[in-house]
């Protein structure tokens, strides 16, 4: 069962530094003080000092302990320019160039990470989606073997037993439309990251068509991408094509895919572009009373993640957590 408790243990043993790179936005400001109460995540706020603190002050939070790290004046800033050429070598950066980039604090939060000063980021409260993930994927970039960063959503709701019900939905946030081969992807990821959240994962792949009701290219590409999943991940249960009733009502599943271990069941989804998951997600969160935690990127080499700029402080401080545990 997901509980922030669990998550907030792990780093109590291990503790850990999270940038925001939004570090004067009042939102960011109150979830650092609340960060700052705790001794299991150390935050490091992007900005100009003077004006932080007037911000905090302002705001009435207490950020006393933070670090601030200003572009303007960061003593290591030759260094970083120096290794973001380096990174960006083939793509014609010239040092002038890098120390501009460099000074846009979603370029230089997502270096501090690729640094070492920091184990994990935090941004989006004003930086669109585009702007916190693209450093990401330029700098920090997919992990070994992974050949995509993706994303999912932790959809969390207090069930009739008195646990919370946990969902994964997956990629609901960065991959326009993926490759049968990138679906796949996802769902290992997906299936990966809801085990992290106490999900036993049953892979649902989403369509308007189940096991061939309905003929199509996207029905296809789900059929095939899920016989290739379960053929690369025989321990995971997994079905599709699958219309989402089929995925999650026992008694469709009975009629529509009758003995089907995963129909009826799923808990883990793997939807066909970003308009189903992206509209999907909230759909359950607006209507169906689910929080949802993400997007949670998935395939990089190190924790970073995307607020939606229309997040309040608790939402800030709860991705804080979720992030910096995945370190
Ligand atoms: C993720 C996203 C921002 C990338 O857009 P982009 O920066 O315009 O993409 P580009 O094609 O210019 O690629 C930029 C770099 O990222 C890499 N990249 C792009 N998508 C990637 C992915 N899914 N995984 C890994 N790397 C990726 C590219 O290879 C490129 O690297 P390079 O500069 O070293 O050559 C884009 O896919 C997007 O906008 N997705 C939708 C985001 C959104 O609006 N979500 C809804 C709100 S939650």
């Amino acid at each position: 069962m997901f509980g922030f408790g669990q998550l907030i243990n792990i780093l109590k043993k291990d503790p850990k530094k999270i940038v925001f790179t939004e570090g004067n936005d009042p939102r960011i400001l109150e979830a650092a003080s609340r960060l700052l109460a705790g001794t299991f995540l150390h935050p490091i706020l992007v900005g100009n000092a003077d004006e932080i603190a007037a911000a905090a002050e302002e705001a009435g939070f207490n950020i006393r302990g933070a670090e601030i790290i200003d572009p303007a004046n960061y003593e290591r800033m030759d260094e970083m320019i120096e290794l973001f050429c380096e990174l960006r070598k083939g793509k014609g950066v010239t040092p002038e160039q890098a120390k501009e980039t460099l000074s846009h604090a979603n370029y230089f939060g997502t270096m501090l990470v690729k640094m070492g000063v920091a184990d994990s980021l935090l941004g989006g409260a004003t930086y669109t989606t585009a702007d916190t993930v693209r450093p990401a994927l330029q700098l920090i970039k997919t992990k070994p073997g992974n050949t995509i960063v993706s994303s999912c959503f932790i959809m969390v709701r207090p069930a009739a037993t008195g646990e919370n019900e946990v969902l994964a939905m997956g990629d609901c946030a960065i991959n326009i439309r993926p490759t049968e081969d990138e679906l796949v992807e996802i769902a290992g990821e997906t299936a990966a990251c809801a085990k992290i959240f106490g999900v036993d994962p049953k892979v649902a792949f989403l369509s308007y068509s189940t096991f061939g009701s309905g003929k199509g290219e996207d029905a296809d590409r789900m059929r095939h991408a899920a016989e290739k999943a379960s053929a690369k991940f025989p321990d995971l249960p997994i079905a599709g094509e699958l219309q989402f009733d089929a995925a999650v009502a026992p008694r469709v599943a009975r009629t529509k895919c009758p003995g089907n271990e995963v129909a009826g069941h799923a808990n883990t989804f793997i939807f066909p572009d970003i308009n189903s998951g992206n509209i999907g997600y909230k759909i359950a969160q607006r209507l169906g009373n689910f929080e949802a935690y993400g997007p949670i990127l998935l395939g990089l080499n190190a924790p970073i993640n995307d607020l939606s700029r229309g997040c309040n402080a608790a939402e800030v401080y709860s991705m804080a957590i979720i992030t910096a545990a995945l370190a």
